[in-house]
């Protein structure tokens, strides 16, 4: 359904074009969850933006090629665009106050995401808008309706997004780390109704997250991404039980759950390379405990088994931990 092929994203700056990603490849099949993981500034956000031509267009330099079912979404034209966004693809972020207008009633704002792509008396729409704040599990959903995103507690407001992106029931939900904001038992029903939306209505998601735990409940690929590169890219039950990209085992090994048995959390020494200092080669070898002769050379994200890809020079050889030691 979405081809991503060969994403190179580079932004303007004063002291010159700076690029955040390169060469970014995946796929995602219908009904497919894809968890997006890896480090802060290694493009997650800037991949998902990318998708929805959500990127300012000025200073910005995009190559590659994004295919949703079958077409190029950088030939189509903006009016084109804005049918595809919201009706076949949504996308869900952090902040769900920054996203809602505080002037205008929850019930107004999910409406016009609804009016803007179909027809509909405004009694219809408001049925509709309440069967979706209904199906997001907001309680009194005829009450809220007329309320504003301010009488509404921090996890109301993220489902009322999640009701205003799903409303259209788009076929790719990309949620950019949908729960970060919110309380850790808020976080957990968050997680748990994306799962149930994408069961029960088929919807594909993106899911773009720091939490491997919610990838590991909620997905059914992974890709981790390190300094603007896809370094692995697997079913979830491989990745977690056998990382084949240091990387992707370093992020896993420092995951509290697993530490809480250890008496220390095992963190990647080092950090994530800016834009303005990428090392050539791999891009992870000066944090890499497995780097080699060889390491120094670019590496390609080759195929190593069935539906598994990693960018290592020694990816068939390593022995690596994974969520389960
Ligand atoms: N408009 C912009 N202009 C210049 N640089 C940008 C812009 N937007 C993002 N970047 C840079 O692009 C890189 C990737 O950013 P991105 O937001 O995609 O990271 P991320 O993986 O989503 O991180 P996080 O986990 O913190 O959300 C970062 O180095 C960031 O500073
Ligand atoms: S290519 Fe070398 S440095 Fe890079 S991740 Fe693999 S082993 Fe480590
Ligand atoms: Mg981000």
């Amino acid at each position: 359904m979405l081809q991503v092929e060969d994403l190179s994203i580079a932004f303007q700056t004063a002291a010159g074009p700076l690029s955040v990603t390169r060469g970014v490849g995946f796929s995602i099949a219908p009904g497919e969850r894809l968890g997006v993981v890896g480090e802060s500034g290694c493009g997650k956000t800037v991949t998902g933006l990318s998708i929805l031509r959500l990127l300012p267009r000025r200073g910005t330099e995009i190559r590659g090629r994004i295919l949703f079912e079958g077409r190029d979404l950088a030939t189509l034209s903006e009016p084109q665009m804005r049918e595809i966004r919201g009706r076949d693809i949504a996308m869900i972020f952090q902040e769900p106050m920054t996203a809602l207008d505080p002037v205008f009633t929850v019930g107004e704002q999910i409406g016009e995401a609804w009016s803007t792509h179909f027809p509909g008396s405004r009694a219809e729409v408001r049925e509709r808008v309440i069967d979706a704040l209904a199906k997001v599990g907001i309680p009194l959903p005829a009450r809220r309706h007329d309320e504003y995103p301010h009488q509404l507690s921090g996890g109301m407001r993220q489902r009322v997004m999640i009701a205003m992106a799903l409303i259209c029931e788009p076929k790719l939900l990309i949620a950019d780390e949908p729960t970060t904001a919110l309380d850790v038992t808020v976080q957990a029903q968050i997680t748990d109704l994306l799962l149930e939306i994408s069961e029960r209505a088929g919807t594909a998601l993106m899911f773009i997250t720091h939490d491997l735990g919610v990838v590991a409940e909620v997905c059914t690929r992974m890709i981790t991404m390190y300094a603007g590169e896809v370094v692995e890219d697997a079913p979830v039950d491989d990745a977690l039980i056998r990382p084949r990209h240091p990387y992707t085992s370093g992020l896993l090994r420092s995951l509290p759950r697993l530490a809480e048995r250890r008496k220390q959390l095992p963190s990647i020494p080092g950090r994530v390379p800016t834009p303005a200092m990428m090392p050539p080669g791999c891009r992870f070898r000066e944090r890499c405990a497995h780097a080699a002769p060889g390491c120094e050379l670019e590496q390609a994200l080759a195929p190593i088994e069935t539906g598994r890809r990693v960018r290592c020079a020694r990816a068939t050889e390593l022995h690596l931990p994974g969520a389960i030691a």
